[in-house]
Protein backbone atom coordinates (compact mmCIF):
# COMPACT_ATOMS: atom_id res chain seq x y z
CA UNK A 1 0.00 0.00 0.00
CA UNK A 2 1.28 3.35 -0.80
CA UNK A 3 0.43 6.36 0.36
CA UNK A 4 2.32 8.36 -2.07
CA UNK A 5 -0.47 7.87 -4.39
CA UNK A 6 -2.90 9.60 -2.84
CA UNK A 7 -4.91 11.55 -4.70
CA UNK A 8 -8.18 13.03 -2.68
CA UNK A 9 -7.00 15.68 0.41
CA UNK A 10 -6.40 14.55 3.77
CA UNK A 11 -5.38 15.41 6.77
CA UNK A 12 -2.49 14.01 8.76
CA UNK A 13 -1.57 13.66 12.38
CA UNK A 14 -5.65 13.33 13.83
CA UNK A 15 -6.00 11.64 16.56
CA UNK A 16 -9.64 9.59 16.86
CA UNK A 17 -10.52 11.00 20.32
CA UNK A 18 -10.50 14.63 19.13
CA UNK A 19 -13.55 13.33 16.96
CA UNK A 20 -15.49 10.97 19.99
CA UNK A 21 -17.29 12.83 22.02
CA UNK A 22 -15.86 9.97 24.82
CA UNK A 23 -12.54 11.27 24.06
CA UNK A 24 -10.75 8.36 23.31
CA UNK A 25 -8.74 6.91 20.13
CA UNK A 26 -5.54 7.18 18.57
CA UNK A 27 -4.19 8.15 15.90
CA UNK A 28 -5.45 7.27 12.23
CA UNK A 29 -3.21 7.29 8.93
CA UNK A 30 -5.61 9.11 7.00
CA UNK A 31 -8.74 11.50 7.53
CA UNK A 32 -10.93 12.38 4.81
CA UNK A 33 -13.65 15.30 5.32
CA UNK A 34 -15.31 15.32 2.24
CA UNK A 35 -17.31 18.41 1.17
CA UNK A 36 -19.28 16.45 -1.96
CA UNK A 37 -20.96 13.51 -2.66
CA UNK A 38 -18.49 13.44 -5.50
CA UNK A 39 -15.59 13.85 -3.20
CA UNK A 40 -16.62 11.00 -0.95
CA UNK A 41 -17.20 8.68 -3.91
CA UNK A 42 -13.45 9.47 -5.23
CA UNK A 43 -12.50 8.93 -1.73
CA UNK A 44 -13.77 5.69 -1.40
CA UNK A 45 -12.77 4.87 -4.97
CA UNK A 46 -8.91 5.84 -4.20
CA UNK A 47 -9.45 3.61 -0.83
CA UNK A 48 -10.79 0.54 -2.95
CA UNK A 49 -8.25 1.02 -5.50
CA UNK A 50 -5.06 1.35 -2.62
CA UNK A 51 -6.68 -1.40 -0.78
CA UNK A 52 -6.90 1.03 2.24
CA UNK A 53 -9.09 -0.23 5.11
CA UNK A 54 -11.67 2.65 5.80
CA UNK A 55 -14.30 3.38 8.38
CA UNK A 56 -16.95 6.26 8.29
CA UNK A 57 -17.27 8.60 11.00
CA UNK A 58 -20.70 10.96 11.92
CA UNK A 59 -20.36 13.04 14.95
CA UNK A 60 -18.65 9.97 17.12
CA UNK A 61 -20.98 10.29 19.94
CA UNK A 62 -21.79 6.93 20.05
CA UNK A 63 -18.39 5.16 19.06
CA UNK A 64 -15.74 4.02 21.45
CA UNK A 65 -12.19 3.88 19.03
CA UNK A 66 -9.46 1.87 20.18
CA UNK A 67 -6.27 3.69 21.25
CA UNK A 68 -3.67 1.71 18.44
CA UNK A 69 -3.24 3.84 15.82
CA UNK A 70 -5.70 2.73 12.58
CA UNK A 71 -3.90 2.09 9.46
CA UNK A 72 -6.32 3.26 6.95
CA UNK A 73 -8.88 5.99 6.49
CA UNK A 74 -11.13 7.87 8.78
CA UNK A 75 -14.11 9.58 6.23
CA UNK A 76 -16.12 12.04 8.30
CA UNK A 77 -19.05 13.09 7.33
CA UNK A 78 -19.55 16.14 9.64
CA UNK A 79 -18.19 18.66 6.35
CA UNK A 80 -21.62 17.02 4.79
CA UNK A 81 -23.73 19.16 6.05
CA UNK A 82 -26.18 20.97 4.17
CA UNK A 83 -30.12 21.44 5.08
CA UNK A 84 -33.02 22.93 3.15
CA UNK A 85 -36.38 22.55 3.89
CA UNK A 86 -39.95 22.50 1.71
CA UNK A 87 -43.15 22.72 3.42
CA UNK A 88 -43.35 19.78 6.08
CA UNK A 89 -39.58 18.51 4.67
CA UNK A 90 -36.62 18.78 5.93
CA UNK A 91 -34.10 17.23 3.41
CA UNK A 92 -30.62 17.25 4.88
CA UNK A 93 -26.95 16.07 4.51
CA UNK A 94 -25.65 12.91 6.55
CA UNK A 95 -23.22 15.62 8.51
CA UNK A 96 -25.88 17.71 9.51
CA UNK A 97 -25.72 18.43 13.28
CA UNK A 98 -29.26 16.56 14.68
CA UNK A 99 -29.59 19.07 17.84
CA UNK A 100 -29.12 21.93 15.46
CA UNK A 101 -32.19 20.41 13.34
CA UNK A 102 -34.03 20.20 16.84
CA UNK A 103 -33.32 23.84 17.64
CA UNK A 104 -34.30 25.33 13.91
CA UNK A 105 -37.30 23.27 13.83
CA UNK A 106 -39.85 25.16 16.14
CA UNK A 107 -38.68 28.10 14.08
CA UNK A 108 -40.04 26.48 11.05
CA UNK A 109 -43.06 25.94 12.60
CA UNK A 110 -42.55 22.17 12.60
CA UNK A 111 -42.72 19.78 15.19
CA UNK A 112 -41.72 15.69 15.71
CA UNK A 113 -38.11 16.96 15.94
CA UNK A 114 -38.66 17.59 19.48
CA UNK A 115 -38.82 13.99 20.57
CA UNK A 116 -34.64 13.66 19.79
CA UNK A 117 -33.85 17.14 22.46
CA UNK A 118 -30.91 16.02 24.40
CA UNK A 119 -29.49 14.09 21.47
CA UNK A 120 -25.74 14.64 20.26
CA UNK A 121 -24.54 13.40 16.87
CA UNK A 122 -25.41 14.11 13.20
CA UNK A 123 -28.54 13.19 11.34
CA UNK A 124 -26.41 10.29 9.64
CA UNK A 125 -25.87 8.94 12.64
CA UNK A 126 -28.88 8.92 14.17
CA UNK A 127 -30.72 7.44 11.39
CA UNK A 128 -27.95 4.46 11.53
CA UNK A 129 -29.09 4.24 15.26
CA UNK A 130 -32.33 4.56 15.36
CA UNK A 131 -31.98 7.53 18.11
CA UNK A 132 -34.23 7.79 20.64
CA UNK A 133 -35.41 7.91 23.81
CA UNK A 134 -38.60 8.12 25.83
CA UNK A 135 -40.48 10.54 23.93
CA UNK A 136 -39.62 8.90 20.58
CA UNK A 137 -37.08 7.62 18.19
CA UNK A 138 -36.13 9.13 14.90
CA UNK A 139 -37.71 6.41 12.46
CA UNK A 140 -41.43 7.12 12.03
CA UNK A 141 -39.91 10.91 10.76
CA UNK A 142 -37.85 9.82 8.16
CA UNK A 143 -39.36 9.68 4.57
CA UNK A 144 -36.29 8.95 2.52
CA UNK A 145 -32.90 7.94 2.93
CA UNK A 146 -30.25 8.24 0.29
CA UNK A 147 -27.27 6.29 0.87
CA UNK A 148 -23.76 5.33 -1.24
CA UNK A 149 -22.18 1.73 -1.24
CA UNK A 150 -18.89 1.29 -0.46
CA UNK A 151 -18.59 0.64 -4.62
CA UNK A 152 -19.53 4.09 -5.17
CA UNK A 153 -23.54 3.64 -6.34
CA UNK A 154 -25.63 5.66 -4.91
CA UNK A 155 -29.20 4.23 -3.57
CA UNK A 156 -32.50 5.92 -2.35
CA UNK A 157 -34.87 3.87 -0.26
CA UNK A 158 -38.49 5.05 0.41
CA UNK A 159 -39.99 2.23 2.23
CA UNK A 160 -38.45 3.00 5.16
CA UNK A 161 -40.54 1.25 8.55
CA UNK A 162 -39.37 -2.12 8.26
CA UNK A 163 -35.57 -1.47 8.36
CA UNK A 164 -35.95 0.73 11.86
CA UNK A 165 -36.20 -1.23 14.99
CA UNK A 166 -34.20 -0.75 18.24
CA UNK A 167 -31.36 1.34 17.99
CA UNK A 168 -31.12 0.20 14.37
CA UNK A 169 -31.91 1.36 10.89
CA UNK A 170 -30.53 -1.25 8.66
CA UNK A 171 -28.71 -0.15 5.46
CA UNK A 172 -26.00 -2.76 5.59
CA UNK A 173 -22.73 -2.05 4.42
CA UNK A 174 -23.99 1.58 2.79
CA UNK A 175 -23.19 5.08 3.85
CA UNK A 176 -26.20 6.90 4.34
CA UNK A 177 -25.15 10.40 2.61
CA UNK A 178 -28.81 12.28 2.64
CA UNK A 179 -31.76 11.70 4.48
CA UNK A 180 -35.16 13.71 3.97
CA UNK A 181 -37.88 14.14 7.26
CA UNK A 182 -41.53 14.69 7.19
CA UNK A 183 -42.81 16.54 10.05
CA UNK A 184 -45.90 18.00 11.63
CA UNK A 185 -46.89 21.53 11.47
CA UNK A 186 -47.37 23.29 14.79
CA UNK A 187 -47.34 26.68 16.45
CA UNK A 188 -43.41 27.29 17.18
CA UNK A 189 -44.10 28.15 20.84
CA UNK A 190 -45.59 25.01 21.51
CA UNK A 191 -42.55 23.19 19.98
CA UNK A 192 -40.42 25.23 22.27
CA UNK A 193 -42.04 24.29 25.23
CA UNK A 194 -41.73 20.49 24.49
CA UNK A 195 -37.94 20.57 23.66
CA UNK A 196 -37.19 22.65 26.57
CA UNK A 197 -39.31 20.55 29.09
CA UNK A 198 -37.74 16.99 27.65
CA UNK A 199 -33.92 18.65 27.68
CA UNK A 200 -35.02 19.67 31.37
CA UNK A 201 -35.82 15.99 32.25
CA UNK A 202 -32.64 14.71 30.57
CA UNK A 203 -30.34 17.13 32.50
CA UNK A 204 -32.07 15.87 35.36
CA UNK A 205 -31.37 11.84 35.07
CA UNK A 206 -28.34 11.50 32.19
CA UNK A 207 -24.89 13.11 32.64
CA UNK A 208 -25.52 15.62 29.25
CA UNK A 209 -22.04 17.62 29.85
CA UNK A 210 -19.81 14.72 30.49
CA UNK A 211 -17.60 13.32 27.87
CA UNK A 212 -19.36 10.23 27.39
CA UNK A 213 -20.57 7.54 24.48
CA UNK A 214 -24.28 8.00 25.63
CA UNK A 215 -25.64 5.21 27.07
CA UNK A 216 -23.06 1.62 26.94
CA UNK A 217 -25.31 -1.22 27.07
CA UNK A 218 -28.26 -1.73 24.99
CA UNK A 219 -31.90 -1.83 27.41
CA UNK A 220 -32.60 -5.76 28.00
CA UNK A 221 -36.60 -6.73 26.95
CA UNK A 222 -38.53 -4.92 29.81
CA UNK A 223 -35.78 -3.86 31.43
CA UNK A 224 -33.08 -0.83 31.77
CA UNK A 225 -29.88 -1.74 31.78
CA UNK A 226 -28.72 1.38 34.06
CA UNK A 227 -31.17 -0.13 36.66
CA UNK A 228 -29.29 -3.57 36.48
CA UNK A 229 -26.00 -1.92 36.66
CA UNK A 230 -27.23 0.53 39.55
CA UNK A 231 -29.03 -2.16 41.59
CA UNK A 232 -25.13 -3.96 41.68
CA UNK A 233 -23.65 -0.94 43.41
CA UNK A 234 -21.45 0.42 40.66
CA UNK A 235 -22.47 3.97 40.43
CA UNK A 236 -19.44 5.54 40.90
CA UNK A 237 -16.55 2.88 39.41
CA UNK A 238 -14.15 4.35 38.07
CA UNK A 239 -10.96 2.21 36.41
CA UNK A 240 -8.31 5.15 35.55
CA UNK A 241 -10.08 8.56 34.35
CA UNK A 242 -13.17 6.71 33.49
CA UNK A 243 -16.43 6.17 36.06
CA UNK A 244 -19.66 5.07 35.67
CA UNK A 245 -21.75 8.05 36.24
CA UNK A 246 -23.12 8.40 39.68
CA UNK A 247 -26.06 10.17 37.59
CA UNK A 248 -26.88 6.94 35.57
CA UNK A 249 -25.46 3.69 35.39
CA UNK A 250 -25.35 2.56 32.11
CA UNK A 251 -22.99 5.87 31.04
CA UNK A 252 -18.92 5.86 31.34
CA UNK A 253 -17.72 9.22 31.26
CA UNK A 254 -14.34 10.14 30.98
CA UNK A 255 -13.54 12.58 33.69
CA UNK A 256 -9.59 13.28 32.32
CA UNK A 257 -7.68 11.29 30.59
CA UNK A 258 -9.43 7.97 30.25
CA UNK A 259 -8.42 5.74 28.11
CA UNK A 260 -9.69 2.89 25.74
CA UNK A 261 -8.81 -0.09 27.83
CA UNK A 262 -10.06 1.59 31.11
CA UNK A 263 -13.71 1.88 29.06
CA UNK A 264 -13.65 -1.84 28.65
CA UNK A 265 -12.71 -2.86 32.25
CA UNK A 266 -15.91 -0.86 33.50
CA UNK A 267 -18.10 -2.31 30.93
CA UNK A 268 -16.92 -5.92 31.50
CA UNK A 269 -17.27 -5.35 35.55
CA UNK A 270 -20.72 -4.11 34.76
CA UNK A 271 -21.57 -7.17 32.62
CA UNK A 272 -19.97 -9.21 35.07
CA UNK A 273 -21.59 -8.16 37.99
CA UNK A 274 -25.15 -7.90 36.01
CA UNK A 275 -24.79 -11.24 35.00
CA UNK A 276 -23.93 -12.82 38.42
CA UNK A 277 -27.16 -11.21 40.08
CA UNK A 278 -29.77 -11.54 37.18
CA UNK A 279 -28.60 -13.31 34.96
CA UNK A 280 -28.66 -11.05 32.37
CA UNK A 281 -26.38 -10.70 28.99
CA UNK A 282 -25.87 -7.04 28.61
CA UNK A 283 -25.08 -6.42 25.31
CA UNK A 284 -23.41 -3.14 23.99
CA UNK A 285 -25.25 -0.70 22.50
CA UNK A 286 -22.21 1.81 21.68
CA UNK A 287 -20.10 0.58 18.55
CA UNK A 288 -16.74 -0.52 19.69
CA UNK A 289 -13.88 -0.29 16.97
N1 LIG B 1 -32.48 3.72 36.71
C1 LIG B 1 -31.83 3.45 37.89
N2 LIG B 1 -30.50 3.74 37.98
C2 LIG B 1 -29.80 4.29 36.95
C3 LIG B 1 -30.47 4.56 35.75
C4 LIG B 1 -31.81 4.26 35.65
O1 LIG B 1 -32.41 2.93 38.83
O2 LIG B 1 -28.59 4.52 37.13
C5 LIG B 1 -33.92 3.43 36.64
C6 LIG B 1 -34.70 4.73 36.51
O3 LIG B 1 -34.98 5.28 37.75
C7 LIG B 1 -35.92 4.27 35.76
C8 LIG B 1 -35.43 3.12 34.88
O4 LIG B 1 -34.19 2.70 35.45
O5 LIG B 1 -36.87 3.75 36.66
C9 LIG B 1 -35.22 3.57 33.41
O6 LIG B 1 -34.27 4.61 33.38
P1 LIG B 1 -34.31 5.80 32.28
O7 LIG B 1 -35.66 6.39 32.27
O8 LIG B 1 -33.15 6.66 32.55
O9 LIG B 1 -34.18 5.07 30.91
P2 LIG B 1 -33.14 4.01 30.40
O10 LIG B 1 -33.92 2.80 30.05
O11 LIG B 1 -31.98 3.81 31.31
C10 LIG B 1 -33.39 4.74 27.93
C11 LIG B 1 -32.45 4.87 26.77
C12 LIG B 1 -31.78 6.23 26.76
C13 LIG B 1 -32.84 7.31 26.79
C14 LIG B 1 -33.68 7.12 28.06
C15 LIG B 1 -34.77 8.14 28.25
C16 LIG B 1 -31.40 2.78 26.12
C17 LIG B 1 -30.28 1.84 26.33
N3 LIG B 1 -31.43 3.85 26.89
O12 LIG B 1 -32.59 4.72 29.11
O13 LIG B 1 -31.08 6.33 25.56
O14 LIG B 1 -32.25 8.58 26.80
O15 LIG B 1 -34.31 5.81 27.99
O16 LIG B 1 -35.68 8.11 27.23
O17 LIG B 1 -32.23 2.54 25.27
C18 LIG B 1 -28.98 6.05 24.44
O18 LIG B 1 -29.53 5.23 23.73
O19 LIG B 1 -27.75 6.38 24.29
C19 LIG B 1 -29.74 6.61 25.56
C20 LIG B 1 -29.17 7.40 26.45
Amino acid sequence: MSFQTLKPPSKRGVRLREHTSLGVGGAVKLFFAPRSIGELREELQWAREECVPVRVLGGGTNTVCRDEVFCGAIISLQALNCACHEGRRIRARAGCSLPGLVRKSPGLGLSGLEVLAGIPGTIGGAVVMNAGGRHGTIGPLVEEVRTLTLGGEEKVYYSLTERFSYRKGDFGAEIVTEVVLKLEYSRPEIVRQRIRRILREKIGSQPCSARSAGCVFRNPPGDSAGRLIDACGLKGASSGGMLISPVHANFIVNTGEGTFAEFMALAELAKTEVHKRFGVALEFEVNIV
